[in-house]
C-alpha cells in the first residue's frame, strides 16, 4: 500500500514517483490518495484509492457496509478539483517552497535548532538536541509560554526523539511571528 498523498507537493523542480510505476508493481500496490492537501480540501473527509479491478469490487462492499458512501456533494468537489485548470496546485507548491525557505532559515538561526530543507510535503523537523531538552519538554514550553502549537518528534515513535515538527502550510507573516515567538522564550 503506497501513500501517495503529498506526491505532487515536491520542491526543486523534483518529482515523487510512485512505486507502482516501477515494472510490474501495478499489480502489487493499492495507491491511496486524496483531496487533502493538494486541493487544500482537508476535513472534506474525501479521498481514493486506485487498485486492481478484483481487489477494488471487495474494497468497495467494505466500504459500503463501513462507512455507507462519501456525501455526494463532496463528490462532485472532488470531481471539479480533479478535472478543472490545475494551475492552482502548482502556485500553491511555489507558495509552499517560499514558506519552506522562511521556516527553515528561521529555525536554523534559533539557538539549538538545527533543520534540513524537506524536499516535499509542509512540514519542517527541526533537530532540537542542542537546546538540552527532550522533544515533549520543548514542544510543551514553546505551547505554553510562545503559544506555538507543534509536535513533539517522540509522537512519531522513538526515533523522532529529539525533533519537532512544525507545519508551514500557513502565512508567511504567521510563520514569521511564530519564529519570533519561540525565540523569545529559548
Ligand atoms: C501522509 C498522509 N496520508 C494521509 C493523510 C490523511 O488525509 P485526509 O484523511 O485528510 O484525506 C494525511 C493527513 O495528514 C497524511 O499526512
Amino acid at each position: 500500500m503506497t501513500d501517495e498523498l503529498y506526491t505532487r507537493i515536491v520542491y526543486d523542480g523534483l518529482e515523487a514517483p510512485s512505486i507502482a510505476a516501477l515494472p510490474g508493481m501495478k499489480a502489487r500496490c493499492i495507491i491511496v490518495d486524496g483531496f487533502s492537501k493538494t486541493y487544500s480540501m482537508t476535513g472534506w473527509r474525501l479521498g481514493f484509492g486506485i487498485m486492481p479491478r478484483e481487489l477494488a469490487d471487495r474494497v468497495g462492499l467494505l466500504l459500503t457496509h463501513s462507512i455507507g458512501s462519501t456525501a455526494h456533494f463532496t463528490q462532485f468537489a472532488g470531481i471539479e478539483a480533479i478535472t478543472g485548470p490545475q494551475d492552482m496546485v502548482a502556485a500553491m507548491v511555489t507558495e509552499y517552497q517560499r514558506r519552506r525557505d522562511v521556516i527553515v532559515d528561521g529555525l536554523n538561526s534559533l539557538p539549538g535548532f538545527a533543520c534540513q530543507k524537506p524536499q516535499g510535503a509542509f512540514y519542517a523537523f527541526p533537530n532540537i538536541t542542542g537546546t538540552g531538552m527532550s522533544s515533549d519538554q520543548l514542544a510543551n514550553l514553546i505551547l505554553e509560554k510562545a503559544g506555538v502549537a507543534l509536535l513533539p518528534g517522540s509522537s512519531f515513535g522513538k526515533f523522532g526523539e529529539g525533533y519537532l515538527r512544525l507545519s508551514y502550510a500557513n502565512s508567511i507573516e504567521n510563520i514569521e511571528k511564530g519564529l519570533e515567538r519561540i525565540r523569545t522564550i529559548l
